[in-house]
C-alpha cells in the first residue's frame, strides 16, 4: 500500500508544469517600462488579510490571505495573494483554505532526509493553494536551529546548511512547479522568538557564509525562489531587512538572486530600507508608519537613487512573477485533492519519525490483547505548532485550546484530527481492547498501563511562533508520569510529539522511544505504521538532543525575562560550529546525535572509496541490509579534517531501500564549499591544501568506515 503510496507521489513530480519561461528579465523590463507613476507603488507595499485590514480601506476583491498587492489589470498583472505555509496552506485569523492538507512539522521533513518527499509534500500543498485562488507560499524556512528552546524550530529543517538547503530548495522547486511563488525565508539567522522583533544579533561574516548564509544560499540555488523574505533581528548592527550586506552584498551581488525581498511582517523600519535592497514592506499595517506607500513614491522621480530603485524593485517582483508563469496560469478556485495531500502527508510522518530506542518490544504484535495508551490527548488526534504556519484542515481542529488572553486561534495548542487510540486499535483484532487512561492523576494512569500487555504514552510538546521554550523538559509533569507508567509496565513505549528536542530523565526505565514530531493530519496512522511494523522506521534525527542546556552554546537563553534594551544574543560562540558540529569540537556527548535513528532492520557498510578530483572529493561505498526486513537506511559522510584541521561536517548522504541481504553502493560528492573557509579578505571560499579524512557514519557520532584524500589549495567565487 505504501509503496503504491509513493508511486503515486513520484507521479507528482513528473506531472509538474514546470517550463522555463523565456527571458523573463526582458518581459518584466517591458512591464515596467509601461507602468503610470502610480502603478509604480502598487506592487511595492502589501496588506494584511482583509477581515484584519484595520489601516487601510479592504481593497475589492482582496483575499483573506496573510498579504496580498493588488492586481495591475490594464497590464495583465495578477494580485499577489500570500498564505503561510510551510506545513500546509495556513487556516489561522479568519484565513481558512478551501481545504488544506496539514503536512508534518518542517524537522519531520528533515528528518526524512528525503528530497523526494519533500518535493511530493509541497507540490501537494501548492496544489492546495491554487484551489484557494492564492499564488504565493510563505513557506521556505531554512533558520539553523542554533537554538534548542526556539518556538518555531518545528517550521525549520535542522541544524545543518546541506540538509536544510538541499531540502529547503526541493519544497520551493515543487511549489513552483505548481506555478505557486515560493519565499525561502527568515533571512537571516532568525534562531529565537525572545525579543526576535529587537534581538541585536551578531556573528563574524566567515562563520555567517559557511552556516546559515550558506543553506539560504543552496536553497536559493536548487529551488530558485521568487521572494526571499527578510528576518525581524538585527543582523550585526541594522535591522536583518534593512542591511545592505545582506540584501544588497550577499543576496543580490554575491549570488546574483535575481527575485525581490519582501520583509517579514512587520519588519520593514525605514523607508530608506529600499536602498539597503528590501523590495516590499510587507504587511504595512503591521509598521508604525506605511513606509513604502506615500514615502516611496513621493521620492519616485525626485530621487536618482530610489528613482533606479523603485524601477528595479518593480523588475525584480514581476520578473519573479513571470519566471513563476503567474501571469499565464492564475489559480482557479476549486476542490482540492484531498487524498493525494493526505497520502504526501502519510508518507513523510511515517519516514520522519525517529526511532530513538527499542530494546526489542518494536514492532508490537497484532495479536495483542491489551494495550494501555496513556496521555497526550491521544483520544482526539496529534499535536500542531502554532503561529502563522498552523494548518488545520476545513473541519477544523480536533481541538484547540487558546493560550493567550484573548482567547484567539494565533497562539492555541491544535490537535490535528486522527485519533492514535483508533489507529492503534484498528491493527488488532476485533477482541482486543485498547484502553485510554488521560495521564491526569498518576494512580489511575498506574492502574491502566498495569492492566495492559504494554503501555504506550504519548507525551506532547507544544510550541509556537511567538515564544521559546524555559527549558528542555516535556510540560505537564509528562516526565513524572512516564517515570510512573514505566514502573507499574516495565514494557512501556514513549511516543514524543514535540517542537524539537526534549530530555529524557526516564529513557532508562522505558524500552521504546520513538520522536514523531507534530505529525500533520495522517499522523495518527503514520505512528501506528511505524509501531506494528508496517512501515520500517528510518527517520534520522535533524537536530542533536542535548544531555543538558550545559551542553548547548548558549544555557542561558539569551533576553528571557530582561531588559529588552540589554539584550542581544552573539552567535560567534559556536560561530560555523552549529549543532553536531560544537558536539564535535567540545568533545560532548548528547543524548542522542544529529544523524541518530533505528531501523528493524540493521545495516553494514564496506568498501570505502574515497578520491579527489580538482576542488571537491568523491567518496562512495557499499551499504548491505544485514536484517530480517527490507528497510531503508540513510548512510552520511562527514569530512572531519581538512588540510589537517580537525573539525566535522556533513557532506553528503544517501537514502538506499534495501532487502534483507540486499547491497548497494552510495556515491557523495561534496560540495566544495563544505571542504572550504570564507576568506573575508580574498571574498572567496578558500580551500586549504592538505589530507581530508572522511568518514562514513550512521549517525554524527557513529562513524563506522574512513578513509582520506588529499587536496591543492583553492579560491572559489561565492
Ligand atoms: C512570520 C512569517 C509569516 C508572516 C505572515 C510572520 O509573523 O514570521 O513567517 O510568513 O508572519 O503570516
Amino acid at each position: 500500500m505504501l509503496k503504491k503510496m509513493f508511486l503515486a507521489l513520484a507521479a507528482l513530480a513528473t506531472a509538474a508544469r514546470a517550463q522555463p519561461v523565456p527571458d523573463p528579465d526582458k518581459q518584466a523590463a517591458a512591464l515596467v517600462k509601461q507602468m503610470t507613476p502610480a502603478e509604480r507603488n502598487l506592487l511595492l507595499h502589501s496588506y494584511f488579510s482583509r477581515q484584519n485590514n484595520v489601516r487601510s480601506a479592504p481593497l475589492p476583491g482582496a483575499p483573506w490571505a496573510a498579504g496580498f498587492t493588488p492586481a495591475i489589470p490594464r497590464l495583465g498583472i495578477p494580485m499577489l495573494a500570500q498564505t503561510d505555509a510551510s506545513l500546509g496552506v495556513a487556516w489561522i485569523s479568519g484565513r481558512r483554505a478551501k481545504d488544506a492538507t496539514a503536512l508534518p512539522s518542517s524537522l519531520a521533513l528533515a528528518a526524512t532526509w528525503d528530497v523526494k518527499i519533500a518535493y511530493a509534500g509541497s507540490a501537494a500543498i501548492a496544489l492546495d493553494a491554487r484551489a484557494s485562488g492564492l499564488n504565493t507560499l510563505l513557506a521556505g524556512g531554512v533558520d539553523l536551529t542554533r537554538e534548542p528552546r526556539n518556538g518555531r524550530n518545528f517550521e525549520y529543517l535542522g541544524e545543518d546548511p546541506l540538509l536544510a538547503g538541499v531540502l529547503a530548495g526541493e519544497t520551493i522547486r515543487a511549489i513552483q512547479d505548481q506555478h505557486v511563488l515560493s519565499t525561502v525565508k527568515h533571512y537571516a539567522l532568525n534562531a529565537q522568538e525572545t525579543l526576535q522583533n529587537v534581538l541585536p544579533v551578531t556573528i563574524d561574516e566567515a562563520a555567517a557564509r559557511e552556516s546559515d548564509l550558506l543553506a539560504f544560499e543552496i536553497a536559493i540555488e536548487r529551488g530558485n525562489p521568487g521572494s526571499v523574505m527578510c528576518a525581524y533581528n538585527h543582523f550585526n548592527g541594522p535591522f536583518a531587512c534593512g542591511s545592505d550586506f545582506l540584501l544588497n552584498k550577499v543576496l543580490k551581488q554575491d549570488w546574483n538572486y535575481p527575485g525581490f525581498v519582501m520583509s517579514d511582517w512587520g519588519a520593514t523600519h525605514a523607508t530608506s530600507d529600499a536602498i539597503n535592497g528590501l523590495d516590499v514592506e510587507s504587511g504595512q499595517e503591521f509598521d508604525p508608519q506605511v513606509y513604502f506607500a506615500a514615502p516611496l513614491a513621493a521620492l519616485d522621480g525626485k530621487d536618482a537613487a530610489y528613482t533606479a530603485r523603485i524601477s528595479d524593485m518593480n523588475q525584480r517582483i514581476l520578473r519573479a512573477m513571470i519566471a513563476v508563469h503567474l501571469l499565464e496560469d492564475p489559480p482557479k478556485i476549486g476542490v482540492p485533492d484531498i487524498a493525494r495531500g493526505e497520502a504526501a502527508a502519510r508518507a513523510e510522518a511515517a519516514a520522519g519519525t525517529v526511532l530513538l530506542k527499542n530494546n526489542a518490544i518494536l514492532p508490537l504484535l497484532k495479536t495483542a490483547k491489551r494495550i494501555a495508551v496513556i496521555g497526550g490527548y491521544a483520544n482526539i488526534g496529534v499535536m500542531s505548532g502554532g503561529g502563522s504556519s498552523q494548518v488545520a484542515p476545513q473541519s477544523g481542529p480536533a481541538l484547540a485550546v487558546p493560550t493567550q488572553g484573548d482567547g484567539g486561534e494565533w497562539m492555541a495548542q491544535v490537535l490535528m484530527p486522527g485519533a492514535p487510540v483508533k489507529a492503534i486499535q484498528a491493527r488488532l483484532a476485533k477482541d482486543a481492547r485498547v484502553s485510554f487512561d488521560n495521564g491526569a492523576y498518576l494512580s489511575t494512569a498506574m492502574a491502566k498501563a498495569r492492566d495492559a500487555e504494554v503501555a504506550i504514552v504519548f507525551a506532547t510538546q507544544w510550541t509556537s511562533e511567538g515564544m521559546d521554550v524555559p527549558d528542555l523538559g516535556l510540560p505537564n509533569h509528562q516526565d513524572e508520569l512516564i517515570a510512573a507508567v514505566a514502573a507499574a509496565n516495565p514494557r512501556t513505549i514513549v511516543v514524543l510529539e514535540t517542537g524539537g528536542p526534549v530530555l529524557m530523565p526516564w529513557l532508562d526505565k522505558v524500552p521504546a522511544v520513538l520522536e514523531a514530531w507534530y505529525p500533520g493530519i495522517k499522523g495518527a496512522e503514520a505512528i501506528a505504521d511505524i509501531l506494528f511494523g508496517d512501515v520500517n522506521p528510518s527517520g534520522r534525527l535533524p537536530i542533536t538532543f542535548p544531555a543538558s542546556l550545559d551542553q548547548t552554546p548558549r544555557p542561558h537563553l539569551d533576553g528571557w525575562l530582561e531588559d529588552p534594551a540589554k539584550a542581544k544574543v552573539s552567535y560567534d560562540i559556536e560561530g560555523s560550529d552549529v549543532g553536531y558540529r560544537w558536539y564535535d569540537r567540545k568533545g560532548l556527548t548528547p543524548l542522542f546525535p544529529f544523524g541518530f535513528g533505528l531501523s528493524y532492520a540493521s545495516f553494514r557498510y564496506d568498501d570505502l572509496q574515497i578520491r579527489s578530483e580538482g576542488n571537491t572529493i568523491h567518496a562512495s561505498f557499499t551499504v548491505t541490509n544485514t536484517g530480517t526486513r527490507a528497510g531503508r537506511d540513510t548512510p552520511q559522510v562527514y569530512v572531519t579534517a581538512r588540510g589537517g584541521r580537525r573539525g566535522q561536517r556533513l557532506i553528503g548522504w544517501g537514502n538506499v531501500d534495501l532487502a534483507p541481504g540486499a547491497t548497494t553502493r552510495v556515491t557523495v560528492d561534496a560540495d566544495p564549499r563544505l571542504l572550504a573557509d570564507w576568506s573575508i579578505p580574498r571574498h572567496r571560499w578558500a580551500v586549504p591544501a592538505g589530507r581530508y579524512d572522511v568518514t562514513v557514519n550512521s549517525s554524527a557520532a557513529t562513524p563506522l568506515l574512513n578513509g582520506s584524500t588529499g587536496l591543492e589549495a583553492r579560491l572559489l567565487a561565492p
